[in-house]
């Protein structure tokens, strides 16, 4: 990490946007200034982007901080916004979905079409006995129906709750308890990887543990076989044969508009809860702004999955509330070739194309070859999120994906903010490799140190948002005390007595200040994994891990990773009895990975699993994270002197089968 860091913080390289982009571009410099002037009317401003059907009377109401209100007393429905008004000026016929199914399927769907499947999927959900303030779990693949069915929830004021297709039996019935949906979307399968992956058998057993689930609403997908029961609906028997006329009704601004559970540094995932009004105003004009988007010409491609934050935000609400065309894509980048993502670049002609630092990483791996067979040409912007992008990532993005000339805006947020925060505008920001850059007009970010004080230019310490922003998470459904602890606890009027000052918001990644004031985003500071730009807690995969009978005690940690950025290496201590040496050895660490993957999913699978005697504690019993790393990532022991026992590192290099 060190060394990385160093050559990081050396990055002197920047580049400016190109003087045709800068010149149209929809947002220039003078935001900077004109949100520095008046914050609020700046946002009353992106919020005057979409349409209400009652204004709002107050732009923020902060009188019972951290929880905010924005845009109190305005009235607005999303799926009116992202769908009603675009048909309704005319534009029905215009494209907004490009779908490309793994097997090379297609299918077009234009405004029209989109609103027609979503206002039968919303008389389908109301003859269901879905009502406003009802949840809806979503668990489906990447297929135009998952956008649908949100948009339905949205236009009848059901609340979503979005479960990425990979998680397990046991991770899609937390969220479906701790959230008590009444109704669960899915399919019988996708495609992944060349084959039918099911995804009915995993909602099955979730639905059999969740007796708030009365109805099963099911895609047809796949063709697969699928067990059926009672509680189960086909959607083309149920949806496409509901009634296409549907009148959207306003919901209040701070309306809940979904959840979306994210790791934390306990094993239970936070169901991170968004509002309407103020999430669809930042979700839209980041899109706007950042993307420079023009629905009349653009092409836009995010290639991330509907059930994370970055497809809520930039799949479906952004860019369909700006009513652009754009591509989705169902499968794996190297299905059935590595050229697929460049074939489809190529086929649709993308001109805005967002994707993931890890993505990146594994092209250079497979080489430039691959993308140089491509026509690129039609692609004007780029854009990186989900983990720290190195700077050669960010070069090799830009030559060989981007001409060489084109922007690449690498965008800073989470869940938890609900849209960008921290990015270079493509237009104006004279970008430089592996920084975010500058907090978006209207957002205000600082880094601070141990005692919540800003750190000057050059240095280092926490990142921390100063103000409230319009898609701020508004709490952790149903715990209000684990929001305050999570995110407010740490500096600032949260923190309690004696700190006084204003409310802080933690975000939990450690950053850097450079000479210019720019941001230079370093990691997670708390015991949250980034694997692939996933969020996953240690805490998660050691008490997966510890639920095998096998394991008496598991520690887990991230290690650097030169594809998924961190990868899951466990440390794990057998029972007494359990035999460990040779093949058994072998066989107990291909159960424990498999037994993760099917706990918490495929994508928790630990890298490595080492059966160990003993783990490195402090004399407190806290297990030294850092020296497993240490381990984990091969380098020489840093200082042991807390040990509790210091012979113990000893022991695991000795003791340890299953290294690489
Ligand atoms: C965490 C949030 C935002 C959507 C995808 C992830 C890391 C995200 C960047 C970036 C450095 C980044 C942070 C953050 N992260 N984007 N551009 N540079 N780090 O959402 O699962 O809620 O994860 O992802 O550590 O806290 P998420």
């Amino acid at each position: 990490m060190s060394e990385a860091l160093a050559n990081l913080l050396n990055e002197t390289r920047q580049f400016p946007p190109p003087a045709e982009l800068a010149a149209n571009a929809n947002v220039k410099a003078d935001a900077y200034d004109e949100a520095a002037t008046d914050r609020l009317a700046f946002w009353e401003r992106q919020a005057g982007r979409l349409a209400w059907s009652k204004q709002w009377e107050q732009t923020l109401d902060w009188s019972n901080p951290p929880f905010a209100k924005w845009f109190v007393g305005g009235q607005l429905n999303v799926a009116y916004n992202c769908l009603d008004r675009h048909v309704e000026a005319g534009l029905g016929d215009k494209v907004a979905i490009h779908w490309e199914g793994e097997p090379g399927d297609t299918r077009t769907l234009t405004y029209a079409d989109l609103h027609k499947l979503t206002c039968q999927a919303a008389n389908a959900l109301t003859d269901l006995g879905v009502t406003a303030g009802d949840r809806v779990a979503i668990y489906l693949p990447m297929i135009p129906e998952a956008a649908a069915a949100m948009l339905a929830c949205a236009r009848i004021g059901a609340t979503h709750s979005v479960v990425f297709g990979g998680f397990s039996a046991d991770a899609l019935t937390n969220r479906i308890q701790d959230a008590s949906a009444k109704v669960v979307i899915t399919a019988d399968g996708g495609y992944r990887r060349g084959k039918p992956s099911a995804l009915k058998p995993t909602v099955d057993e979730a639905v059999a543990k969740c007796p708030s689930v009365e109805h099963v609403l099911v895609v047809r997908r796949t063709g697969g076989d699928v067990a059926w029961s009672e509680k189960d609906h086909w959607w083309h028997e149920t949806v496409e044969t509901a009634s296409p006329e549907h009148t959207a009704q306003p919901f209040d601004a701070e309306h809940p508009l979904f959840i979306l559970y994210t790791s934390g540094t306990t094993a239970r995932p936070k169901g991170i809860l968004h509002t309407t009004g103020g999430y669809l105003t930042q979700a839209s004009y980041t899109t706007h702004a950042v993307f420079d988007l023009k629905p009349e010409t653009d092409v836009y491609w995010c290639t991330a999955d509907i059930g994370w934050v970055t497809g809520h935000s930039y799949i479906v609400y952004g860019p369909l509330s700006n009513g652009a065309t754009q591509v989705m894509y169902e499968g794996t980048p190297d299905t059935p070739h590595k050229g697929r993502f460049w074939e489809i670049v190529d086929k649709y002609k993308v001109t805005v194309l967002y994707t993931a630092p890890t993505l990146i990483r594994t092209m250079m791996k497979w080489g430039e070859d691959i993308p140089a067979g491509y026509d690129l040409s039609s692609l004007r912007v780029l854009g990186s999120v989900g983990e720290p992008i190195n700077p050669e990532a960010w070069i090799w993005y830009r030559q060989h994906v981007g001409h060489g000339e084109l922007p690449v805006v690498d965008t800073w947020w989470q869940t938890e903010t609900g849209a960008i925060m921290i990015s270079p505008l493509p237009g104006v920001t004279a970008a430089k490799p592996g920084s975010a850059m500058s907090p978006l007009p209207g957002i205000a970010a600082d880094v601070v140190d141990d005692q919540g004080q800003s750190v000057p230019n050059g240095g280092g310490g926490y990142l921390v948002l100063t103000e409230p922003w319009p898609s701020m998470l508004r709490t952790i459904w149903g715990d209000d005390n684990r929001f305050l602890e999570t995110y407010w606890s740490r500096f600032g009027a949260g923190a309690g007595s004696g700190s006084g000052g204003d409310w802080v918001y933690f975000a939990g990644d450690g950053a850097k200040k450079d000479d210019d004031g720019h941001v230079w985003l370093l990691g997670r500071v708390d015991d949250v994994m980034l694997v692939s730009g996933h969020n996953i807690s240690t805490t998660e995969v050691e008490s997966a891990l510890v639920s095998h009978p096998s394991v008496a005690e598991a520690a887990v940690v991230g290690a650097t990773d030169p594809t998924t950025g961190q990868a899951i290496v466990a440390f794990a201590i057998p029972r007494g009895s359990v035999e460990t040496g040779g093949e058994a050895g072998e066989q107990l660490i291909a159960d424990l990975r498999n037994h993760v993957a099917k706990t918490l999913g495929p994508i928790a699978k630990p890298r490595q699993i080492m059966l160990v005697p003993e783990l490195p504690k402090t004399r407190s019993g806290k297990i030294m994270r850092r020296l497993l790393r240490d381990v984990a990532e091969h380098r020489s022991l840093g200082d042991v002197t807390t040990l509790q026992d210091s012979s113990v590192m000893e022991l695991i290099a000795a003791g340890m089968s299953g290294g690489k």
